[in-house]
Protein backbone atom coordinates (compact mmCIF):
# COMPACT_ATOMS: atom_id res chain seq x y z
CA UNK A 1 0.00 0.00 0.00
CA UNK A 2 3.12 2.43 -0.18
CA UNK A 3 2.97 3.65 -3.67
CA UNK A 4 0.81 6.94 -4.20
CA UNK A 5 -3.17 6.88 -5.80
CA UNK A 6 -2.41 9.57 -7.35
CA UNK A 7 -5.24 11.27 -4.79
CA UNK A 8 -3.41 13.23 -2.41
CA UNK A 9 -6.08 12.87 0.19
CA UNK A 10 -6.42 9.31 -0.36
CA UNK A 11 -2.93 8.75 0.14
CA UNK A 12 -3.39 10.55 3.43
CA UNK A 13 -5.93 8.36 4.75
CA UNK A 14 -4.20 5.44 3.85
CA UNK A 15 -1.50 6.41 5.79
CA UNK A 16 -3.79 6.69 8.73
CA UNK A 17 -5.35 3.69 7.99
CA UNK A 18 -2.32 1.70 8.37
CA UNK A 19 -1.61 3.39 11.65
CA UNK A 20 -4.86 1.81 13.15
CA UNK A 21 -2.90 -1.34 13.61
CA UNK A 22 -0.69 0.29 16.20
CA UNK A 23 -3.34 1.90 18.17
CA UNK A 24 -5.50 0.42 21.27
CA UNK A 25 -8.10 1.34 23.68
CA UNK A 26 -9.38 4.57 23.56
CA UNK A 27 -7.05 5.91 20.52
CA UNK A 28 -8.35 3.24 18.38
CA UNK A 29 -11.95 3.74 19.03
CA UNK A 30 -11.38 7.56 18.64
CA UNK A 31 -9.73 6.62 15.17
CA UNK A 32 -12.11 4.23 14.06
CA UNK A 33 -14.96 6.80 14.44
CA UNK A 34 -12.98 9.59 12.92
CA UNK A 35 -12.05 7.37 10.03
CA UNK A 36 -15.57 5.12 9.48
CA UNK A 37 -17.98 6.61 11.27
CA UNK A 38 -21.95 6.75 9.97
CA UNK A 39 -21.80 10.50 10.85
CA UNK A 40 -18.84 11.93 10.08
CA UNK A 41 -16.24 9.55 9.28
CA UNK A 42 -13.46 10.69 6.47
CA UNK A 43 -13.92 7.78 4.76
CA UNK A 44 -17.83 7.48 5.04
CA UNK A 45 -18.02 10.94 3.50
CA UNK A 46 -16.21 10.30 0.63
CA UNK A 47 -17.79 7.18 -0.58
CA UNK A 48 -20.93 9.00 -0.34
CA UNK A 49 -19.33 12.01 -2.59
CA UNK A 50 -18.30 9.32 -5.01
CA UNK A 51 -21.80 9.75 -6.65
CA UNK A 52 -20.99 13.22 -7.78
CA UNK A 53 -17.54 13.06 -9.32
CA UNK A 54 -17.05 12.77 -13.26
CA UNK A 55 -17.93 9.39 -14.48
CA UNK A 56 -13.88 8.48 -15.16
CA UNK A 57 -12.94 9.22 -12.17
CA UNK A 58 -15.40 8.07 -10.42
CA UNK A 59 -13.80 4.87 -11.20
CA UNK A 60 -10.60 4.78 -10.21
CA UNK A 61 -11.10 7.15 -6.88
CA UNK A 62 -14.01 4.93 -6.15
CA UNK A 63 -12.11 1.94 -6.42
CA UNK A 64 -9.08 3.19 -4.25
CA UNK A 65 -11.37 4.71 -1.36
CA UNK A 66 -13.58 1.54 -0.99
CA UNK A 67 -9.89 -0.66 -1.02
CA UNK A 68 -9.61 1.74 1.82
CA UNK A 69 -12.51 1.02 3.84
CA UNK A 70 -11.92 -2.69 3.07
CA UNK A 71 -8.16 -2.53 4.39
CA UNK A 72 -9.50 -0.55 7.66
CA UNK A 73 -12.28 -3.32 8.18
CA UNK A 74 -9.70 -5.78 8.12
CA UNK A 75 -7.12 -4.09 10.37
CA UNK A 76 -10.04 -3.70 12.67
CA UNK A 77 -11.56 -7.05 13.11
CA UNK A 78 -7.95 -8.57 13.44
CA UNK A 79 -7.65 -5.84 16.36
CA UNK A 80 -10.75 -7.16 17.97
CA UNK A 81 -10.26 -10.52 17.70
CA UNK A 82 -6.86 -10.15 19.43
CA UNK A 83 -7.89 -8.44 22.32
CA UNK A 84 -10.72 -11.17 22.96
CA UNK A 85 -7.51 -13.45 23.65
CA UNK A 86 -5.85 -13.54 27.18
CA UNK A 87 -2.68 -11.57 25.95
CA UNK A 88 -5.46 -8.69 24.91
CA UNK A 89 -7.15 -8.49 27.90
CA UNK A 90 -4.14 -8.05 29.95
CA UNK A 91 -3.32 -4.93 28.14
CA UNK A 92 -4.23 -2.49 30.23
CA UNK A 93 -5.02 -4.68 33.39
CA UNK A 94 -3.13 -3.92 36.95
CA UNK A 95 -1.29 -7.44 37.49
CA UNK A 96 -1.09 -7.32 41.37
CA UNK A 97 -4.72 -6.78 42.11
CA UNK A 98 -6.47 -9.62 44.05
CA UNK A 99 -8.61 -12.00 42.04
CA UNK A 100 -12.07 -11.67 42.45
CA UNK A 101 -13.11 -14.48 44.63
CA UNK A 102 -15.46 -17.03 43.30
CA UNK A 103 -19.13 -17.39 45.73
CA UNK A 104 -19.15 -20.74 47.43
CA UNK A 105 -23.06 -21.72 47.82
CA UNK A 106 -23.80 -22.58 51.89
CA UNK A 107 -26.35 -24.30 53.54
CA UNK A 108 -28.52 -20.95 55.36
CA UNK A 109 -28.01 -21.52 59.26
CA UNK A 110 -31.52 -22.58 59.83
CA UNK A 111 -31.85 -24.81 57.28
CA UNK A 112 -28.96 -26.75 58.67
CA UNK A 113 -30.34 -26.62 62.02
CA UNK A 114 -33.67 -27.98 60.51
CA UNK A 115 -31.84 -30.77 58.63
CA UNK A 116 -29.47 -31.70 61.55
CA UNK A 117 -32.65 -32.31 63.85
CA UNK A 118 -34.91 -33.88 61.39
CA UNK A 119 -31.41 -36.53 60.79
CA UNK A 120 -31.57 -37.11 64.71
CA UNK A 121 -35.08 -38.13 64.03
CA UNK A 122 -34.95 -39.81 61.35
CA UNK A 123 -32.44 -42.12 63.17
CA UNK A 124 -34.88 -43.31 65.98
CA UNK A 125 -37.61 -44.38 63.09
CA UNK A 126 -39.50 -40.87 62.36
CA UNK A 127 -40.14 -39.64 58.46
CA UNK A 128 -41.09 -36.35 57.45
CA UNK A 129 -44.91 -34.73 56.69
CA UNK A 130 -45.70 -31.09 55.86
CA UNK A 131 -48.49 -29.80 55.87
CA UNK A 132 -49.94 -26.19 53.95
CA UNK A 133 -49.14 -22.68 55.38
CA UNK A 134 -53.08 -21.94 54.53
CA UNK A 135 -54.76 -23.64 57.26
CA UNK A 136 -58.36 -23.76 57.98
CA UNK A 137 -59.23 -22.41 61.23
CA UNK A 138 -60.19 -26.16 61.96
CA UNK A 139 -56.92 -27.76 61.48
CA UNK A 140 -55.19 -25.00 63.37
CA UNK A 141 -57.07 -24.34 66.10
CA UNK A 142 -60.77 -26.35 66.91
CA UNK A 143 -59.11 -29.81 66.24
CA UNK A 144 -56.36 -29.29 68.36
CA UNK A 145 -59.10 -28.18 71.33
CA UNK A 146 -58.47 -24.54 71.40
CA UNK A 147 -62.16 -24.08 72.72
CA UNK A 148 -63.63 -21.04 70.63
CA UNK A 149 -62.11 -17.82 72.38
CA UNK A 150 -60.09 -19.13 74.37
CA UNK A 151 -57.40 -17.03 75.63
CA UNK A 152 -54.78 -19.60 74.38
CA UNK A 153 -55.52 -18.12 71.12
CA UNK A 154 -54.09 -14.57 71.72
CA UNK A 155 -50.70 -16.01 70.91
CA UNK A 156 -51.51 -16.98 67.96
CA UNK A 157 -53.27 -14.01 66.31
CA UNK A 158 -52.50 -14.19 62.29
CA UNK A 159 -53.86 -13.11 59.01
CA UNK A 160 -57.22 -14.46 58.01
CA UNK A 161 -57.33 -14.87 54.35
CA UNK A 162 -60.64 -13.63 52.49
CA UNK A 163 -61.14 -16.71 49.94
CA UNK A 164 -63.32 -19.43 51.07
CA UNK A 165 -61.40 -22.91 52.08
CA UNK A 166 -61.50 -25.65 49.12
CA UNK A 167 -64.09 -27.68 48.71
CA UNK A 168 -64.29 -30.89 51.54
CA UNK A 169 -61.85 -29.15 53.92
CA UNK A 170 -62.92 -28.84 57.05
CA UNK A 171 -64.42 -25.75 58.43
CA UNK A 172 -63.84 -22.37 59.22
CA UNK A 173 -62.20 -19.21 57.42
CA UNK A 174 -58.24 -19.40 56.02
CA UNK A 175 -55.69 -18.47 57.77
CA UNK A 176 -51.60 -18.35 58.11
CA UNK A 177 -50.43 -21.03 59.97
CA UNK A 178 -49.83 -20.16 63.82
CA UNK A 179 -47.73 -23.17 64.09
CA UNK A 180 -47.35 -26.91 62.58
CA UNK A 181 -49.19 -28.72 64.77
CA UNK A 182 -52.38 -28.62 62.36
CA UNK A 183 -50.03 -31.19 60.51
CA UNK A 184 -50.57 -33.63 63.38
CA UNK A 185 -53.97 -33.52 62.73
CA UNK A 186 -53.56 -33.95 58.96
CA UNK A 187 -50.69 -36.80 59.82
CA UNK A 188 -53.23 -38.64 62.20
CA UNK A 189 -56.32 -38.55 59.98
CA UNK A 190 -54.08 -39.27 56.81
CA UNK A 191 -52.62 -42.73 58.02
CA UNK A 192 -53.70 -44.82 61.48
CA UNK A 193 -51.23 -45.43 64.19
CA UNK A 194 -48.28 -46.40 64.56
CA UNK A 195 -47.28 -42.35 63.26
CA UNK A 196 -43.62 -40.95 63.95
CA UNK A 197 -43.34 -37.90 62.04
CA UNK A 198 -41.21 -34.73 62.39
CA UNK A 199 -42.88 -31.68 60.75
CA UNK A 200 -40.72 -28.60 59.39
CA UNK A 201 -42.19 -25.56 58.37
CA UNK A 202 -42.81 -21.49 58.65
CA UNK A 203 -45.23 -20.26 60.15
CA UNK A 204 -46.60 -16.82 60.85
CA UNK A 205 -48.13 -14.48 63.80
CA UNK A 206 -48.76 -11.01 64.79
CA UNK A 207 -45.83 -10.48 66.72
CA UNK A 208 -43.23 -7.58 65.94
CA UNK A 209 -40.21 -7.79 63.95
CA UNK A 210 -37.61 -7.01 66.53
CA UNK A 211 -34.56 -8.69 67.78
CA UNK A 212 -36.26 -11.61 69.23
CA UNK A 213 -39.28 -11.80 67.35
CA UNK A 214 -40.72 -12.12 63.61
CA UNK A 215 -44.50 -12.31 62.22
CA UNK A 216 -42.54 -15.23 60.22
CA UNK A 217 -40.44 -18.24 61.57
CA UNK A 218 -39.83 -21.88 61.48
CA UNK A 219 -41.10 -24.42 63.61
CA UNK A 220 -40.62 -28.32 63.63
CA UNK A 221 -42.86 -30.08 65.14
CA UNK A 222 -42.71 -33.91 66.40
CA UNK A 223 -45.63 -36.34 67.05
CA UNK A 224 -45.37 -39.83 68.20
CA UNK A 225 -49.02 -41.80 68.78
CA UNK A 226 -48.72 -45.59 69.10
CA UNK A 227 -50.34 -48.28 71.31
CA UNK A 228 -49.13 -48.01 75.40
CA UNK A 229 -46.83 -44.21 74.76
CA UNK A 230 -45.68 -42.63 77.93
CA UNK A 231 -44.32 -39.75 79.34
CA UNK A 232 -41.75 -41.89 79.62
CA UNK A 233 -40.83 -41.73 76.36
CA UNK A 234 -41.81 -38.38 75.21
CA UNK A 235 -38.88 -37.69 78.20
CA UNK A 236 -36.32 -40.25 76.95
CA UNK A 237 -36.79 -38.93 73.29
CA UNK A 238 -36.31 -35.74 73.81
CA UNK A 239 -33.27 -36.02 76.26
CA UNK A 240 -32.04 -37.96 73.50
CA UNK A 241 -32.39 -35.63 70.90
CA UNK A 242 -30.73 -32.71 73.02
CA UNK A 243 -27.75 -34.74 73.73
CA UNK A 244 -27.38 -35.69 70.09
CA UNK A 245 -28.14 -31.66 69.07
CA UNK A 246 -26.38 -29.91 71.77
CA UNK A 247 -23.82 -32.33 73.06
CA UNK A 248 -23.53 -35.62 74.55
CA UNK A 249 -23.24 -34.33 78.27
CA UNK A 250 -25.56 -32.10 77.60
CA UNK A 251 -28.40 -31.10 81.07
CA UNK A 252 -32.31 -30.76 80.13
CA UNK A 253 -34.90 -29.65 82.51
CA UNK A 254 -38.85 -29.81 82.26
CA UNK A 255 -41.02 -27.38 83.38
CA UNK A 256 -44.90 -28.07 83.60
CA UNK A 257 -46.82 -25.74 81.49
CA UNK A 258 -49.85 -25.68 79.50
CA UNK A 259 -51.18 -26.16 75.73
CA UNK A 260 -54.49 -27.14 74.50
CA UNK A 261 -53.63 -29.79 72.56
CA UNK A 262 -51.93 -31.95 75.01
CA UNK A 263 -52.25 -33.09 78.54
CA UNK A 264 -49.90 -33.02 80.98
CA UNK A 265 -47.75 -30.25 78.97
CA UNK A 266 -44.31 -29.08 79.07
CA UNK A 267 -41.88 -27.06 78.46
CA UNK A 268 -38.20 -28.26 77.82
CA UNK A 269 -34.66 -26.08 78.66
CA UNK A 270 -31.03 -27.00 77.58
CA UNK A 271 -28.13 -25.72 79.86
CA UNK A 272 -27.06 -22.38 78.27
CA UNK A 273 -24.95 -23.13 75.42
CA UNK A 274 -22.95 -19.93 76.77
CA UNK A 275 -21.81 -20.17 80.39
CA UNK A 276 -23.16 -24.05 80.58
CA UNK A 277 -25.16 -23.29 83.37
CA UNK A 278 -23.17 -21.06 85.83
CA UNK A 279 -25.39 -18.10 84.77
CA UNK A 280 -25.13 -14.97 81.48
CA UNK A 281 -26.73 -12.15 80.50
CA UNK A 282 -27.44 -14.50 77.37
CA UNK A 283 -29.98 -17.21 79.80
CA UNK A 284 -30.59 -14.41 81.86
CA UNK A 285 -28.54 -15.46 84.94
CA UNK A 286 -30.96 -18.84 85.20
CA UNK A 287 -28.44 -21.27 83.37
CA UNK A 288 -30.97 -22.41 81.36
CA UNK A 289 -32.28 -21.82 77.62
CA UNK A 290 -36.19 -22.43 77.01
CA UNK A 291 -36.18 -25.20 73.49
CA UNK A 292 -39.29 -26.71 72.64
CA UNK A 293 -43.24 -27.21 74.27
CA UNK A 294 -44.29 -30.62 74.63
CA UNK A 295 -46.55 -32.73 76.27
CA UNK A 296 -48.83 -35.80 76.02
CA UNK A 297 -51.55 -35.44 72.99
CA UNK A 298 -54.75 -34.51 74.33
CA UNK A 299 -57.30 -37.18 74.60
CA UNK A 300 -60.04 -34.79 72.85
CA UNK A 301 -57.22 -34.60 69.66
CA UNK A 302 -57.15 -37.95 69.15
CA UNK A 303 -61.07 -38.04 69.12
CA UNK A 304 -61.11 -35.22 66.50
CA UNK A 305 -58.94 -37.16 64.52
CA UNK A 306 -61.52 -40.34 64.88
CA UNK A 307 -58.75 -42.43 67.15
CA UNK A 308 -59.87 -44.14 69.93
CA UNK A 309 -58.20 -42.28 72.79
CA UNK A 310 -58.68 -45.33 74.95
CA UNK A 311 -56.82 -47.79 72.51
CA UNK A 312 -53.90 -44.98 71.33
CA UNK A 313 -51.71 -42.48 73.29
CA UNK A 314 -48.65 -40.23 71.85
CA UNK A 315 -46.70 -37.37 72.54
CA UNK A 316 -45.87 -34.44 70.47
CA UNK A 317 -43.43 -31.39 71.10
CA UNK A 318 -42.88 -27.92 68.76
CA UNK A 319 -39.96 -26.77 68.49
CA UNK A 320 -38.31 -22.93 66.69
CA UNK A 321 -35.33 -23.97 64.52
CA UNK A 322 -34.60 -20.24 64.18
CA UNK A 323 -34.75 -19.70 68.29
CA UNK A 324 -32.52 -22.93 68.02
CA UNK A 325 -30.06 -21.36 65.64
CA UNK A 326 -29.72 -18.10 67.62
CA UNK A 327 -28.89 -20.47 70.65
CA UNK A 328 -26.60 -22.75 69.14
CA UNK A 329 -24.42 -19.86 66.94
CA UNK A 330 -24.71 -16.79 69.36
CA UNK A 331 -26.89 -14.96 66.62
CA UNK A 332 -28.44 -11.93 68.97
CA UNK A 333 -30.85 -10.48 66.40
CA UNK A 334 -33.40 -12.83 64.58
CA UNK A 335 -33.51 -10.83 61.99
CA UNK A 336 -30.02 -11.50 61.00
CA UNK A 337 -31.39 -15.31 59.78
CA UNK A 338 -33.90 -13.43 58.05
CA UNK A 339 -32.62 -10.39 55.90
CA UNK A 340 -30.37 -12.60 53.70
CA UNK A 341 -27.22 -10.08 54.16
CA UNK A 342 -24.16 -12.44 52.80
CA UNK A 343 -21.44 -10.36 54.91
CA UNK A 344 -23.47 -12.28 58.04
CA UNK A 345 -24.55 -15.35 56.36
CA UNK A 346 -20.79 -15.95 55.20
CA UNK A 347 -19.40 -16.06 58.66
CA UNK A 348 -21.43 -19.38 59.26
CA UNK A 349 -21.70 -20.80 56.20
CA UNK A 350 -20.60 -24.37 55.73
CA UNK A 351 -19.14 -25.91 52.29
CA UNK A 352 -23.03 -27.23 50.50
N1 LIG B 1 -47.65 -25.57 68.79
C1 LIG B 1 -47.06 -25.09 70.01
C2 LIG B 1 -46.69 -23.63 69.83
O1 LIG B 1 -46.57 -23.18 68.70
C3 LIG B 1 -45.85 -25.90 70.39
C4 LIG B 1 -46.18 -27.31 70.77
C5 LIG B 1 -46.19 -28.32 69.84
C6 LIG B 1 -46.46 -27.63 72.10
C7 LIG B 1 -46.50 -29.62 70.19
C8 LIG B 1 -46.76 -28.93 72.45
C9 LIG B 1 -46.77 -29.92 71.52
O2 LIG B 1 -46.52 -22.89 70.77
Amino acid sequence: MSQTSGYADLDSIAERVERLASLEGKALEAEEIALLGRKSGIITAKLRSVAKLPLEERRSYGARLNELKVRADAILVQKRTASTNVDGLLVGADLTMPARRRWVGAEHPVTRVVDEIVEIFHGIGFTVAVGPEVETEWYNFLALNFPPDHPAMDMHDTLYLDAPPAKGEPGGRLLLRTHTSPVQIRALMQSPPPVRVVIPGMVYRNDAFDPSHSPAFSQIEGLAVDEGISFVDLKATLIHFAQRFFGPTTTTRFRPSFFPFTEPSAEMDVECQLCHGSGCPACKGTGWMEILGCGMVHPAVLENCNLDSERFTGWAFGMGPHRIAMLRYGIPDIRLLLEGDMRFLEQLGRKA
